[in-house]
């Protein structure tokens, strides 16, 4: 696998990176934290960020035990801090015993903070529902009752499958408060991709709604379910429980599908939380990879909660009057750690919105702002980039002034998109994070703390204290100072992916022997490209594998490839990115046919149809070319750099004397 992959040095794969290369090695702006937020910040100078790091490098364990006796609440406690005597298995604070949904909701309960709003949900029609901190309990509680009386309990897995509505985040917290670890299937994905993620994690129970809304329309989403629960493809999965959203007709099938209000309704709104062992599996997220299967990450209990409660309270300095909004969706990590458990673990008040902006509600994440008074606001650099093109006259419409910090999270952001954002969202006043993180990594990795760190746009600057993060090459050297290399993290933190569901040795080999182990000192590798500047700041510059980054949304091109040669006319198939100047990278698919069969606009139509089937909308390719032979080298394997150049209308560069018929270049010109 190794030579498959570009030099990050040469050819970073990145687009938006690519695009942005120039301007990164000319950013000369610096923006310190402002006076007035730093003063009140928790962690309010540069001097106490490095204090926190020189302390977790002295002594990770003593550093990582205290974060975690003093953040979380511990049925009972924890004896070691870290077992990494069989790496890369990590086993973190074993012998302890805490409940998630316990730290999210039960501690917040004695004292004012119980009546603190816990969450509140905005509606795509505009309704609107909020939930004291109080009130969730007794929400949650009851929705785990309610699983329990189906006879769900520790250990069993439960998808969801939701639109943005509270009972996804009651769903999640339910389980966790059983021990039933969860899968969040992302509302987006189809039947397909629902019914893969169903049998991979052998689910006994789908959480799910008749619909929800989506751009000024009703959307079904529980025919999806009986499509990718048809054939009893998968027998151990007993129960549906669908959430009345839409109120659409919806079918139901006697003695598998339930109503949520039929049965969570009438439940005891008491229910103890489960005592979990710290490294009972929590829950199970799929994501892409550079091969055609999406991997279940594995996050388990205590880890995970400390690193979403951490970094939550770091990274966004929390204070007791804020209100957070993150724009995400809970079938994504970032709805996970920073919509739901972030926040919830440190009693903050979390916005969910159901909708989007749209052509007949452009300003529609402006109006929410000013309605709700957010003080915190973190999306993706997609959506600012569209932000930007729609023009300043729509955010100008709202009050923004509630706003005191900012952040984006998902693909790299291009100098010019931060520079907008601090300005027309910010009004120059609040501090921009920029986040680097993945699924696998549980919560944020490098980040400004906004009191602490002067911010350069397009860089996330400074791992958190504890996190070794670097920037090396394949024998896990770190490279020198502006030279691109591979981002790696040298040493195992709390809140790090325990397995691949079901996979273990790919984990190991996809994200720990990727580089080499010398000397027993695993590395991890992130897949993403870097490099650090004079100051240490880090430069993100995106996959250097086969996953592409479309509007933040990882995808895997081999799982796009294979979506389209499950299509009976498609011989070959070869996914590549392209740079865009709104969504980051587009997808484009080089495709060859079946019998010498020619294609035409119907065909190109129609695969894309088949892969927004077979995956999702999402993954529909912006670009498909037909030809007859893909490019190839002498021993058959398919040239995806050049591809890629063809892709973005590059010439041809680097080495193509491996290239078996040099004619195809010609044909294939984007
Ligand atoms: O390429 C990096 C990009 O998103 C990938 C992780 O995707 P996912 O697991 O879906 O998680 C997204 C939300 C955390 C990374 O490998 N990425 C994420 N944040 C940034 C980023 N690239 C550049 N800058 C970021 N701030």
């Amino acid at each position: 696998m190794a030579e498959a992959l570009p030099n990050p040095d040469a050819t970073p794969t990145a687009p938006s990176a690519s695009a942005s290369i120039e301007s990164v090695l000319h950013e000369e702006r610096r923006f310190e934290p402002p006076a007035a937020f730093a003063s009140q910040a928790r962690i309010g100078s540069i001097q106490a960020y490095r204090a926190l790091v020189a302390e977790a490098e002295a002594d990770p364990d003593a550093f990582w035990g205290a974060w975690a006796r003093q953040e979380l609440h511990w049925f009972t406690p924890f004896e070691k801090v870290l077992d990494w005597s069989d790496p890369p298995s990590a086993r973190w604070f074993e012998g302890g015993t805490t409940n998630l949904a316990y730290n999210c909701l039960d501690r917040h309960l004695e004292g004012p903070r119980a009546d603190k709003l816990a969450l509140i949900w905005e509606g795509e029609p505009g309704d609107e529902r909020r939930f004291t901190y109080r009130q969730l309990h007794a929400e949650v509680c009851k929705a785990a009752n309610a699983l329990r009386s189906l006879g769900i309990g520790k250990g069993d897995l439960v998808a969801l499958y939701m639109p943005m509505v509270p009972e996804a985040a009651i769903a999640m917290l339910a389980c966790a408060r059983i021990g039933a670890p969860h899968s969040v299937v992302f509302g987006g994905f189809s039947a397909e991709a629902l019914r893969d993620r169903l049998i991979d994690g052998d689910a006994k129970a789908v959480i799910t709604a008749d619909g929800g809304f989506r751009k000024d329309k009703a959307v079904a989403l529980k025919p999806a379910v009986d499509a990718a629960l048809a054939g009893g493809v998968c027998p151990t999965l007993k129960h549906v429980l669908v959430v009345r959203r839409t109120g659409e007709p919806t079918a139901m099938e006697a003695g598998r599908d339930l109503w949520w209000h039929d049965l969570v309704d009438s439940q005891s709104p008491e229910c103890p939380a489960e005592p979990m062992a710290s490294e009972d599996r929590l829950f199970v997220l799929y994501t892409s990879g550079s091969t055609g299967k999406p991997k279940g990450v594995v996050h388990t209990t205590a880890g995970y909660n400390l690193w979403a409660h951490l970094t939550f309270q770091w990274i966004f300095d929390i204070r007791d009057d804020d209100i957070h909004w993150c724009t995400a969706d809970v079938g994504w990590i970032t709805g996970h750690s920073y919509i739901v458990y972030g926040p919830l673990s440190n009693g903050a008040t979390t916005v969910m919105y159901e909708g989007a902006p749209r052509p007949s509600k452009p300003g529609a994440f402006w109006e929410v702002i000013e309605k709700h008074r957010c003080t915190i606001f973190y999306t993706a650099p997609t959506a600012i980039r569209a932000f930007m093109k729609g023009g300043r006259e729509v955010p100008d419409r709202s009050d923004l002034t509630s706003l005191r910090l900012l952040g984006t999270v998902g693909e790299p952001i291009n100098p010019e998109a931060w520079m907008w954002y601090r300005d027309v969202i910010g009004g120059n006043r609040c501090p921009v994070v920029d986040t680097w993180w993945q699924t696998e990594t549980g919560g944020v990795m490098i980040s400004p703390l906004p009191g602490a760190t002067a911010t350069k746009p397009g860089s996330c600057t400074l791992p958190l204290p504890g996190i070794a993060a670097d920037v090396v090459d394949l024998e896990g050297r770190s490279v020198g100072v502006d030279q691109g290399g591979y981002l790696a993290v040298r040493r195992p933190w709390p809140g790090m992916m325990r397995t691949v569901h079901g996979d273990h040795e790919r984990f190991r080999k996809s994200y720990w022997e990727h580089i080499p182990p010398i000397n027993g000192e695993y590395i991890y590798f992130a897949g993403d490209g870097a490099r650090r500047d004079a100051d240490g700041y880090f430069w993100v510059m995106g996959r250097v594998d086969d996953v592409i980054n479309v509007s933040g949304h990882r995808l895997g091109t081999m799982e796009i490839e294979s979506a389209l040669v499950s299509h009976p006319a498609v011989a070959e198939a070869a996914v590549v990115g392209r740079p865009d100047e709104l969504k980051g990278e587009a997808i484009v698919a080089f495709v060859s046919l079946e019998g010498g069969r020619s294609g035409d606009a119907a065909l190109e139509a129609e695969l894309r149809r088949h892969v927004g089937q077979e995956i999702g909308p999402i993954a529909r390719p912006d670009l498909i070319r037909f030809s007859d032979v893909l490019p190839k080298t002498r021993s058959g394997k398919i040239m995806r750099r050049l591809l890629r150049s063809l892709a973005a209308g590059q010439e041809v560069s680097g080495d193509i004397s491996t290239l078996e018929d040099r004619s195809v270049l010609d044909t294939l010109r984007v």
